[in-house]
């Protein structure tokens, strides 16, 4: 299902705003004299530019919102002294009307807005910290988003409480109630930063990590990929194979997220690294630096790894989800490339039958723990031991 179908007429000079959309969302256009129900039921949002002056054209959006009962969900751009379209639009039932004349963002908004109150929807069986972390980072990506626009300050505090309001919603429901959740998001970039995030705070909690390192983890991985904010979603979940443009494009997302965040200031210098080396590999065939062994830090070398095992274990607009056994298993042929020991210790706790159904708060001794990844200490290498899962299940 793709996020926004733009409906046009042969007249329609959309490319500012269909360009911004497509930065965001995943979009298709038709025109309204080809419009069909599938059309319509195929997308999240219905956003009508056309002038509405033909009657079969009037006649096929009405049809065909009428066989989908989408009409809530659609969006009518008026002309400036679109009267009679703006008529046309409330009679056949569409109650959002934005002025093609008002700033794009206003489609934006309005696209977002129906956005949002479907994922509301789709949580609403959700426990209140699930909803509350879900929403208060899809808040923290629009915030993130318009900040890098706008060259202003990153919205570090939401940031902070992203990162808590994970950590609290999988002590309360168990990795594997929050990864469920997160796959209802209609977002695979936010699915696949939301997953991250949580398998990282897993990871941290299992490694038995400080509460200092733990935030800073989560919110490496929250930012990881930002840079891929400024590269079109069209690209980005592309079904098909990638020109190399496109790949090449893909590939700069390091880089100009680290330099973003660098602009934007404040953020921690872990998680300006963590965005620029995240695909970096121990024998110097990642990316963008070709860094090895000692130049890579331990907090990179867990993101890289949660973040690999995430993007397998998700199902993309160009491959379905690998089973936590066949993910584990392509990552142990990535010979040389992951730390070895972080590796055995996220392939234990993934692959352990009781470790994702857990719900327990943090141990006082890992509150406590010394700070390792702040410091650059690789966390097998200090005196507390990882912890044994399964003496932690709770149900
Ligand atoms: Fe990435
Ligand atoms: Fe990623």
């Amino acid at each position: 299902m793709i996020d926004v179908l733009f409906v046009v007429d042969d007249k329609t000079d959309v490319p500012a705003v269909l360009n911004k959309t497509s930065a965001m969302f995943s979009v298709t256009r038709v025109l309204a004299t080809a419009l069909e129900p599938g059309h319509v039921a195929g997308a999240r949002v219905i956003v009508v530019h056309a002038a509405l002056r033909s009657v079969d054209e009037v006649a096929r959006i009405e049809d065909a919102c009428d066989e989908a009962r989408r009409r809530d969900d659609c969006i009518y751009v008026a002309k400036d002294t679109d009267r009679a379209g703006i008529v046309q639009a409330e009679s056949v039932g569409i109650g959002r009307v934005v002025a093609s004349h008002q700033p794009v963002e206003d489609v934006l908004a309005a696209i977002q807005g129906i956005l949002n109150r479907e994922l509301a929807h789709s949580l609403k069986d959700q426990p209140a910290q699930v909803v509350q972390a879900i929403e208060s980072t899809g808040m923290l990506f629009r915030q993130v988003a318009s900040a890098m626009r706008d060259d202003a300050p990153l919205p570090l505090r939401l940031l902070s409480a992203s990162s808590q309001n994970i950590g609290a919603a999988i002590e309360s429901v168990g990795l594997v109630e929050w990864i469920n959740a997160v796959e209802m998001h209609h977002s695979q970039t936010c699915r696949h930063i939301l997953m991250v995030a949580g398998y990282a705070d897993a990871f941290a909690r299992n490694l038995g990590l400080s509460a200092n390192d733990t935030l800073v983890f989560t919110q490496a991985s929250l930012l990881h990929d930002v840079g891929k904010l400024f590269i079109p979603i069209s690209i980005l979940e592309k079904a098909g194979p990638l020109t190399d443009q496109e790949r090449q494009a893909i590939m700069m997302h390091p880089l100009r997220g680290a330099k973003a965040l660098r602009r934007g200031g404040r953020a921690h210098p872990l998680v300006v690294e963590a965005a620029r080396s995240h695909h970096e590999y121990l024998d110097g065939s990642g990316y963008p630096d070709r860094l090895t062994d000692e130049r890579i830090s331990p907090l990179v070398r867990m993101l890289t790894i949660v973040d690999i095992y995430s993007a397998l274990r998700e199902e993309r607009a160009y491959k379905a989800a690998m089973t936590p056994r066949l993910a584990i298993t392509e990552m142990a042929g990535m010979k040389g490339k992951l730390d070895p020991r972080l590796f055995a210790a996220f392939r234990d706790m993934v692959l352990n039958p009781v470790f994702g159904s857990q719900r327990s708060s943090r141990d006082a001794e890992a509150v406590s723990a010394d700070d390792c990844l702040v410091n650059g200490l690789h966390p097998l290498d200090r005196a507390t031991p990882v912890r044994n899962v399964a003496r932690r299940a709770t149900g």
